[in-house]
């Protein structure tokens, strides 16, 4: 059944055999998502040298409480900004690293990936950044295929492409930025000579 909490699989700790929790608590067409995800975190991870068996779970479970409902987000995950408040669904990585952990899941990379793919990478987590990037550009979106192709040689400017465009995007719109969102890129190294923000 599709978003009800369920009660861990046996070896929480581990990262395989995860697959199957995760199909049974997403729609069909997310879980092809997660799939195409994880396998392209993955991909950006082994080119830029990093840990790819981490991003390929990062990318398996990131989803992982996209389908729950709203009421059921904000206990997971209570609001830290209106946005939170507002648009609960802003709240599905927090919800998920929070879910995850009271199941045994303890690997801290993996967790920070998941729970920072919806509003960007915090503190230089690189599998992190893997996650971010394959969420918003892997193929089955049909957009961002140059932030692709880019973090497979530069994984620092594809996520500072990633980062703008999508702050740009937002703000063109007169959308309110996640303060997360906008504390990612402000740490940016392009946009090191702004100011922080507040
Ligand atoms: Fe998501
Ligand atoms: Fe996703």
């Amino acid at each position: 059944m599709i978003a009800q909490v369920l009660p861990p699989p046996p070896g929480v700790a581990a990262w395989t055999g995860w697959e199957e929790r995760v199909r049974l608590m997403v729609k069909p067409r997310r879980y092809e998502h997660v799939l195409r995800v994880a396998e392209l975190a993955a991909q950006i991870a082994r080119a830029n040298g990093l840990d790819d068996m981490r991003a390929y779970a990062a990318g398996v479970l990131h989803d992982i409480a996209r389908d729950l409902p709203d009421h059921e987000l904000l206990r997971l995950a209570p609001p830290e900004c209106d946005i939170d408040a507002a648009h609960p669904l802003a709240l599905h990585g927090r919800a998920a690293r929070t879910l995850l952990e009271r199941w045994g899941y303890q690997d801290r990379v993996v967790l920070d990936a998941v729970e920072d793919h919806t509003t960007g990478p915090r503190g230089g987590n690189p599998v992190s950044s893997c996650v971010y990037i394959a969420d918003v550009s892997e193929p089955g979106r049909g957009v961002n295929a140059d932030i692709r192709e880019l973090a497979l040689t530069d994984l620092t400017a594809a996520l500072e492409r990633a980062i703008v465009s999508k702050v740009t995007y937002l703000q063109g719109r007169g959308i309110q930025v996640h303060p997360r969102t906008l504390k990612a890129y402000h740490a940016l190294p392009c946009n090191a000579h702004l100011p922080c923000p507040t």
